[in-house]
């Protein structure tokens, strides 16, 4: 009886071209989809920090805070979407493994999030917070935990996005 096992194959294994997962849209070398990431990350949890803040003090003060930095969240997040999905399409290895794509699914569940808690508080962003507007932000900020964990898990576990440290070019088809 002839072993299974011996006939499967890893299509990852068998085609050179799907090793290359190197970042195109890139400084130097450097990522800037990384670069970016940070702004839509630190901004998302301001406007949390800023809902949170009205909640407690009453001041209105905060509702402004909240209502720019949502915009700036939403818009720095479109931004680094759009070279993540610039990387996604253009980079054969990155485009194969599920796990990227797993990566824009959540990422394009966060950017619908961030854009209605934004739209949300256009006109009277003093009255859009409570109850809805801090339940988006609370939504937004475990999107943006997910996401940026699931960001680091593909660069730093699956070395996507990353050079290969043999220092070859095994070429694209
Ligand atoms: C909308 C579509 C998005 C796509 C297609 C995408 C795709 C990718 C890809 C391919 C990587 C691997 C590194 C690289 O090639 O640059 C990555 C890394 C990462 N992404 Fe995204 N991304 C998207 C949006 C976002 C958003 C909105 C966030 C913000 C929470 C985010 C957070 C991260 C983080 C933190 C990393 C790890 C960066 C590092 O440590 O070098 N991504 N993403």
């Amino acid at each position: 009886m002839s072993d299974k096992r011996n006939d499967l194959s890893d299509p990852v294994e068998e085609r050179r071209a799907l090793h290359v997962t190197e970042s195109s849209i890139a400084i130097a070398g450097h990522p800037l989809h990384a670069m970016l990431v940070a702004f839509p990350i630190a901004l998302t949890m301001s406007v949390l920090g800023a809902d949170l803040l009205y909640w407690w003090t009453g001041d209105p003060f905060w509702t402004r805070a909240a209502g720019w930095a949502a915009f700036g969240a939403f818009l720095m997040g479109v931004i680094a979407g759009v070279t993540g999905t610039v990387e996604l399409l253009m980079v054969r290895g990155i485009r194969n493994r599920s796990s990227s794509w797993t990566h824009f699914i959540l990422a394009v569940m966060l950017l619908s999030v961030l854009g209605a808690n934004w739209a949300w508080r256009i006109g009277d962003h003093e009255a859009a917070v409570l109850p809805v507007g801090i339940i988006m932000s609370f939504l937004a900020a475990g999107l943006t935990a997910m996401t940026g964990w699931h960001g680091g898990k593909l660069v730093f576990d699956y070395q996507i996005g990353t050079k290969s440290a043999e220092g070859t070019d095994p070429g694209t088809d």
